[in-house]
């Protein structure tokens, strides 16, 4: 490190003594003038190198905050109210705490009024993010009406009335559970292997009864900012409410609402801010209105209780595999739309297919009418069934796999 500014030489003069007193005083003067001019210039010396000093100390002070910031991992979702040159006015979500703060110039220049920001725990700006209608969007499908029928649904009859008389019913016929009293159930809990038609099913509901049909997968609501998630739980059912009669769907519920683990990590704790938001949410039932929720899970064991107590999901359908009959009746649904030659036993083939789901009947009747083409043929065999079997249960190991998913 160089010193900066050089010290002037100290002025050193000999003052001869025999020299008459009139002169020697004179030369004295002099010398003292240039003391003090000395003196002068180490004074202003002095007061740039304290200068110097406050800089570099503040610039410390500012380096050791980034640091910090850098160091702390939790992450707060906030917007941007107001920008006055190098302060905002960040208001942070969920709490809706507004904070003037400092920002950084690389972000100044960038950041507009309205902006979602992502903030440490002292409310320094980390990071601009895309507009939140991008992050809605992405995450959240609206239909107003899905094409999935109850008729598309085969073997899972006593669910497909159980969901009907949950749902559809409390919507249709608000006033016949005023008249007896009660409350229908708040939200309902589909649960069963893969590929059983949980997803169909309330697709099938919205359909039945014009409600809109407002889906989002559990997955997507664990974000990667926290109060993202709950934030996007409160859009969920704020857009519902716009949009009444409405049906939520919250598919995969799994990967908001499982069970506590023993692991601290923020990202947990992100998880769980999201669901004690969707618990608020469907706690706050009176207000809600004509929404009814649906939510589905291949993963029942993994839920935590909370979201299975009263008034949250308290009607619970389990959706099995199909037993054969069912089989049969999903086999005849997935070959409507083909040419199927007379010789083909859904029967037949039903029995022949223990363990499978829907989704794996359905892929059973996709390839055997890809070995019809391969033939050069336009309508399906029984044999081109057989042959999709055999395909299937020899080589794709991943459908056997979830065939034989069991549920405990
Ligand atoms: N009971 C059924 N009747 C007719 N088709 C079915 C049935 N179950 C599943 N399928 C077929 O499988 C596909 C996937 O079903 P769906 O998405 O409803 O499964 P899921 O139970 O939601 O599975 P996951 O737990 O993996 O989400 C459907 O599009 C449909 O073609
Ligand atoms: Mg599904």
């Amino acid at each position: 490190m160089s010193r900066s500014p050089s010290l002037p030489d100290t002025p050193k003069r000999e003052i001869d003594t025999d020299l008459p007193d009139d002169e020697r005083l004179e030369a004295l003067l002099e010398h003292f003038e240039e003391v003090a001019m000395a003196n002068e210039q180490l004074a202003s010396q002095l007061d740039a190198a304290r200068e110097r000093r406050s800089q570099l100390k503040a610039q410390a002070t500012r380096t050791e905050r980034e640091n910090e910031v850098l160091k702390s991992s939790s992450l707060y979702l906030a917007t941007v109210e107001d920008l006055i040159e190098t302060e905002v006015i960040v208001k942070q979500h969920g709490n809706n705490q507004e904070v003037l703060t400092e920002v950084s110039p690389q972000f100044a220049e960038r950041i507009e009024p309205g902006d979602r920001v992502a903030v440490n725990d002292s409310f320094g700006i980390q990071r601009i993010l895309s507009a939140e209608t991008d992050a809605r969007a992405q995450t959240v499908e609206i239909t107003a009406k899905p094409d999935v029928t109850y008729a598309d649904i085969g073997g899972i009859d006593e669910q497909v009335r159980e969901v009907r008389e949950a749902v559809e019913q409390p919507l249709a016929q608000p006033e016949l559970f005023e008249e007896v009293g009660i409350d229908p159930p708040a939200g309902v809990l589909l649960y069963g292997p893969p590929g059983t038609g949980k997803t169909m099913l309330a697709k099938a509901v919205a359909n039945q009864t014009d409600a809109t049909f407002i889906k989002m997968a559990g997955s997507e609501l664990v974000r990667k900012f926290i109060g993202e998630g709950s934030r996007l739980v409160r859009d969920l059912f704020e857009m519902a409410r716009e949009r009444e009669p409405a049906v939520i769907f919250i598919d995969e519920i799994d990967a908001i609402a499982a069970r506590r683990t023993e692991s601290k990590t923020s990202g947990d704790a992100e998880v769980q801010r999201t669901m004690m938001q969707l618990l608020s949410e469907m706690d706050g039932f009176d207000e809600r209105g004509d929404i009814r929720i649906i939510a589905a899970t291949n993963r029942f064991d993994m839920l935590d209780n909370a979201i299975l107590r009263p008034g949250r999901f308290d009607r619970l359908i389990e959706v099995p595999e199909p037993d054969e009959a069912g089989r049969e009746k999903i086999f005849e649904i997935h070959t409507r739309a083909m040419s199927v030659e007379e010789d083909v036993d859904f029967a037949e083939l039903a029995a022949e297919t223990p363990g499978f789901s829907g989704a794996e009947i359905e892929s059973v009747a996709t390839e055997a009418g890809m070995f019809a083409i391969r033939n050069g043929r336009t309508t399906v065999t029984q044999a081109d069934f057989e042959a999709a079997l055999e395909k299937i249960e020899a080589g794709d190991a991943e459908i056997i796999t979830s065939a034989n998913y069991f549920f405990d």
